[in-house]
């Protein structure tokens, strides 16, 4: 029976997940797109980093204090918005926002999530943020605003990345659907996660509890794809975004840029932020891995925007090397959800300890004792993406 003390590393967690949690959940978090090159890519690049071991410069008294769109965080990181985290345990999105309040860093609810925005604020105290897509029915992206503004979200996420849909070839062979239905070989896999099941049992959160009665039209959803394939607007563009912004009025941050001329764009859109991303591999296969991109993305960013990356991140090793490349914030996703799906709240609690203490004792052995100063001179080929 694996205890919470002997759970070391993300890897841990993943493993214990994807005995825990439904297939049909677990491969939906832990997929890419198409041949899932960019999905490998985003956690092998970071391998490719190397850093410089500094010794005999004082590291006794070391800070990850940061800040975030002026939010102070306890480190660099933040919960990234994920799709039907309610599924890799009952209630899944209260447990990770109340983990993450009680750790110092921000919460993102996904429009596509389980629990609602109003589910959030009511289990919570301090401000979440709110991740949105642009969709067809203006109408109703207006009503999440309103409920975003009325929950007290301090940020929007504007996700840009998923007007169309990367095909993941196991969502379309499991036919992910929330709740499953009860096919014979659903029925035989929910069979072997009686934990899973329990706790599902337990709540009535089982299906998107920002969209079923509140989207005109929409009773109740079975796919995540179909609604995403009639809903999403691929007519996006710029004026969308200012249009947002101004609807918002808040902080807003611009999820999904892979490009130095769009980041050039996301400054003069006027955001806060711009999140590298590309959607943990999970839309454009073929595109480079969110580390190698981010310096190109930094420089032409310049001062103007604060720069954040996502993608592949699986430790405070990689939070690290991700600021050194010039990355104010960070994301994680997949990390956390593992460590939900495998022991809800304490898990993510436990997850986010195990990062910061690689965090700080990595810098340390870096010479550095504020993450503040990090930079490309913590490693030792950190031009080998210019
Ligand atoms: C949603 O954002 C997804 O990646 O499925």
């Amino acid at each position: 029976m694996p205890t919470l003390s002997k759970m070391t590393c993300v890897e841990d967690f993943r493993r214990l997940a994807e005995r825990r949690v439904p297939r049909m959940f677990y491969d939906y978090a832990d997929s890419g797109s198409w041949t899932e090159s960019t999905y490998r890519s985003n956690e092998t690049d970071f391998h490719k980093l190397k850093f410089r071991q500094r010794v005999a410069c004082d590291i006794e008294k070391r800070s990850l204090h940061s800040k975030m769109i002026g939010i102070d965080v306890s480190m660099p990181v933040a919960l990234a918005p994920t799709g039907l985290t309610g599924m890799q345990h009952a209630d899944g999105e209260i447990l990770a926002a109340k983990a993450a309040e009680k750790f110092g860093i921000p919460f993102t609810l996904s429009t596509m999530s389980v629990c609602s925005i109003e589910d959030i604020a009511a289990h919570t105290s301090r401000p979440f943020w709110f991740q949105l897509y642009v969709m067809r029915d203006r109408d109703f992206m207006e009503r999440l605003i309103d409920r975003a503004k009325a929950a007290r979200c301090s940020a929007l996420v504007l996700t840009l990345d998923l007007q169309v849909l990367g095909q993941r070839h196991k969502d379309i062979k499991n036919g992910l659907s929330t709740p499953p239905k009860p096919t014979l070989i659903n029925l035989i896999n929910l069979a072997t996660k009686p934990r899973w099941c329990l706790n599902m049992l337990g709540t009535k959160r089982r299906s998107f509890g920002n969209i079923v009665g509140h989207a005109k039209g929409v009773s109740d959803l079975s796919s995540l794809s179909s609604w995403t394939a009639e809903q999403f607007d691929p007519s996006l563009c710029w004026e969308d975004i200012e249009w947002i912004k101004n609807r918002w009025g808040g902080k807003l941050i611009l999820k999904g840029v892979m490009d130095a001329e769009d980041a050039r764009l996301a400054v003069d859109s006027g955001a806060d932020a711009l999140i590298v991303s590309n959607h943990g591999g999970r839309q454009l296969d073929g595109a480079p891995s969110s580390i190698s991109a981010l310096p190109a993305i930094a420089q032409a960013a310049g001062n103007d925007i604060e720069v954040w990356m996502d993608g592949g991140i699986r430790s405070g090793q990689d939070v690290l090397k991700a600021v050194a490349l010039g990355a104010k914030g960070t994301m994680i996703g997949r990390a956390f959800l593992y460590a939900l799906g495998a022991m809800g709240e304490e898990g993510v609690t436990r997850c986010l300890q195990l990062m910061a203490n690689e965090l700080d004792v990595t810098m340390a052995f870096c010479g550095r004792t504020d993450i503040a100063d990090v930079d490309r001179s913590i490693l030792l080929n950190g031009n080998i993406f210019d």
